[in-house]
């Protein structure tokens, strides 16, 4: 059975979907049925029922349940529509119209109650009786409308949340404020629709898009201004913009209507719209009627106006005012005119009057005529629209309109025919809408993410910031917090992106199981999946791209297809059951286990999402650790941490067990090890990550995990500055590689003694350790391990350099650097530079170190280095000292050191402290920097290999101020330790200091 996924089954089977439901309820029943006789009353019924239906499905309405005295109805379903709401309010105005003017026996009028609410229900044939039957919904919102509907005066229609926010645009309402419901737990919001306004403004509620900014369209907003001169000129034009929803047509109108604002010209403006799309002249009409003043005008003064505006252009009035009047409402006193043409020659009458009207208009003043919403326009008034095209060539008349892409202009581009195509918008004109709305304190991070899944839409940017904020204030500000596929689309949205997909039919259910797969997805895993034959598919697919949905790519080894925005996916993905969801996900492993081995294996990631998605945790956790290895690999340490934290969080769900310990030790070493690096090495986390192993190895027995873990510990240990506890740990590492005698562990082993001696001034331990480590310093295994030889062989080149071999230390330096650059290793090459940039500025060779150290805060920031990071603001703070910007590089330092504070690295501070004294003397400020230098002495005086250096400029900066004996004092004390250290160098520095100072005070 090729085809047994069930593209069909899930054609057929319920769904997870936004719907407005409607409750329609008639007044008194009871009272009415105690009063009337029960044929009389059931007659009566009927005839609600029928006011009902008719009213609910002339406005593409199902009617759901009748229930004698009441009716339920669906809109947005079995087709969503982004109009629903709008249509619910209507069917409700509507009903509780003709419900008013049914015949009673008795002299009281009947009347009805409505109750309207849109949220997510699971809707479809839930009775597994199969086609036929109604469809049922299940979900908070029917309940809500029912409560809503019994809340509501006799004749009132109440609405719900998500049904006001969506159709806020085209009625009035009044707030009800909260209503305390029954069944239902919170109070919820509810209004009461007063009234139809005047013109739909759809999305522009209460002005607020007008105080925003708008971004970009310079060019087209020119565009449209150069043609409307043209057409003042007397060169008549069309103009038309395209763009999917939400992509800123209207924005656009609204700002050339703002920059036309003082212009002698006249604006008409009517749209489009789905309700509407075939009541003849609708949009001409609403252009009319708003350019008299609106319906609110009182009907005499509107005929006045009508009739003043008619004889200005020197039309029969007689023989127009009625047509006119008739089309926009406005009663006549004498309306026999138009009532004795037929209904064919009325229409060609109103045609040929309307056009001439316009034509003659634009003879006093220029007219800028916009139609939005093109491809919802009626007929009539496009052919209207081509009648003054076809007679505008030399009149004074722009038409501007606006539509969405399956506007199909019958009109050839030319001189005078202009399309715009309005491209999405950039990263950064994205971000700019989304901090306009959510507040510039949004993080940087979430901000992009929305930017991202807006994929340029401003009204997909928009309407993701404000459920963030919405959120974020029902939340108390924790964000973003979904993990797994689901993620929420936005109330206001999901009509309109559900629409788009029901527009697609057959090809639904497919896009389902496309979402499932993925943002982007290879063609074989969806034909894998589905089941469907290759040839259908790609018929299947193609007819997507061509509907927008998809957009097609090549790649080296395969086609793949990929959602054209996120939400598309997000909508197609919400609307699977969750049982029918974790199904396909479980299918989507499974055949990607079996069928595309090198997916599995090289991008881990994918299949533990669907393991997980699935709920198989076993499966999900082996691969989201595939998957932190697999990045590691690749040296994607960000990627890594996410995978293994996923793998630890799924794990602790899992029931315990010795053998989920084991898992979780595994779990916490390798994430402590990324930790150390995305954290850095004494971070709280990476800290807690260490106690956690610690904790779970001391119920396991295995050396070789031990080791890995007391490295981790002692790296902690000796990041935090403690380093004689360090030292000690250093020896047991060592007896424990030797025990267990592998190559990459005896290389840490003794880089972890090396480093660990020298940081207590032990050089000539240090030395040795390293001369012992080399041959296992070469060692692929060792090599691999993130930082290793950036640390092992920076730390020798200081430790050669310090005990005087300037030239091993350049040799040592290089190496590491070399290596770094031909692992093209982010991490090593970072670590590299910032160790050769401090020996740099040691060297006196500012101007290297400011450019090793400008690469290394470039890398480290772009990879997420922090530990790193920080040592560069410090080098390059020392450079800049040395290149005479002393008060820059005490900033740099001071912003390095304040950084470090904060991941818990207390390490080299000795060396950094001298700095900052260093380059507050070079700014003139003794006293901040003897300050400061006596607290580089004392912070740490457990870390000593730098010291005697620190000794001898005290001494210096003591000289300076006039105190020849404690200065002697400091360069006596630095030629001790220097020397009894081995520290050839600062041995001479110190001694030449201390002969200076000898000359120029003798005894
Ligand atoms: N260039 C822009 N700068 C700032 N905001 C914009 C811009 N373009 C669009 N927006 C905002 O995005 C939202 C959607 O824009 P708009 O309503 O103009 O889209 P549209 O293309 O007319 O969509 P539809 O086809 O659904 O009518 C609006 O709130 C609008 O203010
Ligand atoms: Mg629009």
């Amino acid at each position: 059975m090729p085809d047994s996924l069930g593209v069909r089954d899930l054609a057929q089977t319920a769904e997870r979907r936004q719907l407005t439901v409607m409750f329609c309820d008639l007044v008194g029943s009871t009272a009415l049925s105690a009063e009337l006789d029960p044929e009389d009353l059931q007659e009566l019924l009927a005839a609600f029922q029928r006011a009902c239906a008719e009213a609910i499905e002339s406005l593409g309405g199902y009617v759901a349940k009748e229930m004698g005295d009441g009716v339920m109805a669906y809109f947005g379903y079995p087709r969503a529509r982004e109009d629903a709401a709008e249509r619910a309010i209507r069917a409700g105005l509507k009903a509780v119209e003709s419900i008013r003017a049914i015949p009673h026996p008795d002299a009281e009028p009947l009347s009805a109650r409505v109750g309207i609410a849109t949220g997510l229900v699971v809707v479809g044939d839930l009775s597994g009786v199969g086609a036929g039957a109604r469809a049922e919904v299940v979900g908070k919102t029917p309940n809500l409308a029912a409560r809503l509907q019994a809340a509501a005066q006799p004749g009132r229609v109440v609405v719900s949340r998500l049904t006001h926010r969506l159709a806020e645009g085209v009625f009035e309402f009044a707030s009800l404020g909260e209503l305390m419901l029954k069944g239902l737990r919170n109070p919820e919001p509810a209004w009461e629709v007063v009234g139809t306004l005047p013109f739909r403004a759809r999305r522009s509620r209460s002005g607020d898009t007008a105080e925003r900014p708008m971004v970009n369209r310079v060019p087209e907003i020119t565009r449209i201004i150069d043609a409307m001169r043209r057409s003042v000129a007397g060169e008549g034009q069309l103009v038309g913009v395209s763009a999917e929803a939400g992509m800123g047509k209207s924005r656009l109108v609204r700002a050339i209507e703002e920059r036309l604002r003082r212009e002698p010209i006249l604006w008409l403006e009517g749209a489009g719209a789905q309700i509407f799309a075939n009541t003849p002249f609708h949009a001409a009409g609403q252009m009319l009627r708003r350019s008299l003043g609106g319906p609110r005008l009182p009907a005499d003064e509107a005929l006045r106006r009508l009739t003043e505006a008619l004889a200005r252009t020197g039309l029969d009035v007689d023989r127009t005012l009625p047509l006119i009047a008739e089309l926009i409402g406005v009663p006549t006193p004498d309306l026999q005119a138009p009532l004795t043409l037929g209904a064919d020659e009325r229409r060609r009458s109103l045609m040929a009057c309307l056009e001439d009207w316009l034509l003659k208009s634009a003879e006093a003043r220029p007219i800028m005529m916009v139609l939005e919403d093109m491809h919802w326009i009626d007929p009539s008034t496009l052919e209207l629209v081509d009648r003054i095209i076809a007679g505008a060539s030399s009149a004074r008349i722009c038409i501007l309109y606006t539509a969405r892409p399956e506007f199909q202009a019958p009109w050839p581009e030319s001189a005078n025919h202009h399309r715009i195509q309005l491209e999405r918008l950039d990263l950064a004109n994205t971000l700019a809408i989304i901090t306009a709305l959510a507040g510039a304190n949004l993080s940087p991070v979430l901000a992009r993410n929305i930017a991202d899944r807006a994929g340029g839409v401003a009204l997909f940017a928009e309407e993701l910031a404000r459920l963030l904020i919405q959120e974020d204030g029902e939340a108390g500000g924790q964000g973003e917090k979904k993990h797994g596929q689901e993620r929420d689309i936005p109330g206001s949205l999901s009509g309109l992106l559900t629409a788009r997909l029901d527009q697609l039919g057959d090809e639904k259910p497919l896009l389902r199981i496309a979402a499932v797969l993925g943002q982007e997805f290879p063609l074989r895993l969806l034909a894998a999946v589905s089941g469907v034959g290759r040839r259908r598919l790609t018929a299947a697919l193609e007819s997507l791209v061509r509907a927008d949905i998809l957009v097609s790519r090549i790649s080296r080894t395969d086609r793949a297809y990929g959602f054209r925005h996120a939400l598309i996916r997000d909508a197609a993905y919400g609307g699977l059951l969750k049982g029918e969801r974790e199904d396909l996900h479980r299918r989507a492993a499974k055949t990607i286990l079996a069928r595309l081995p090198e997916v599995a294996r090289s991008r881990p990631e994918i299949l533990a999402q669907h393991w997980e998605a699935a709920g198989e945790l076993d499966a999900a956790v082996q691969a989201w650790r595939a998957a932190g290895s697999r990045a590691l690999e690749r040296r994607g340490f960000q990627e890594a941490q996410v995978a293994y934290e996923r793998a630890l969080a799924i794990l602790l769900a899992l029931t315990d067990s010795p053998e989920r310990d084991e898992r979780e030790l595994d779990l916490v070493t390798s994430l402590l090890g990324v930790l150390q690096i995305t954290a850095g090495y004494s971070a709280p986390r990476t800290r807690a990550a260490a106690a956690r192993a610690r904790e779970l190895a001391e119920r396991d027995g295995n050396p070789t995990r031990r080791l890995g873990r007391i490295i981790a510990e002692w790296a902690a240990l000796s990041s935090a500055g403690e380093f004689l506890e360090a030292s000690q740990l250093a020896d047991r590492v060592l007896s424990l590689a030797q025990a267990d005698a592998g190559p990459a562990n005896l290389g840490h082993a003794h880089t972890v003694q090396m480093t660990a001696r020298y940081r207590i001034g032990d050089l000539i331990a240090a030395e040795g350790y390293f001369r012992a480590g080399e041959p296992y310093f070469a060692h692929e295994g060792f090599r691999r391990w993130p930082g290793a030889v950036a640390q092992t062989f920076g730390n020798a080149a200081r430790v050669a350099w310090i005990m005087g071999d300037a030239s091993e230390a350049e040799r040592r330096t290089a190496h590491a650097l070399t290596f770094a650059r031909e692992s093209g290793d982010a991490y090593n090459l970072a670590f590299a530079e910032n160790m050769a940039a401090i020996i740099s500025v040691w060297s006196a060779r500012p101007s290297d170190a400011d450019a090793l150290a400008r690469n290394a805060l470039a890398l480290s920031e772009t990879h997420g280095f922090p530990q790193q990071a920080f040592i560069s603001r410090i080098a390059l703070g020392g450079a800049a000292a040395a290149l005479g910007e002393a008060r820059r590089g005490a900033q740099l330092i001071r912003e390095g050191l304040e950084g470090m504070a904060k991941t818990g690295a207390r390490v080299a501070m000795t060396v950094y402290l001298t700095w900052l004294a260093e380059s507050h003397q070079a700014g003139g400020d003794m006293d901040q920097a003897l300050v400061v230098i006596d607290e580089a002495l004392q912070i740490n005086p457990q870390e000593r290999f730098f010291r005697p250096e620190t000794l001898r400029i005290r001494g210096e900066l003591r000289l300076q101020r006039q105190e020849p004996s404690l200065a002697e004092r400091d360069f006596l004390e630095a030629i001790r330790s220097s020397k009894s250290m081995g520290a050839k160098l600062f041995h001479q520095r110190a001694s030449a200091s201390l002969q200076t100072l000898r000359r120029l005070q003798p005894a």
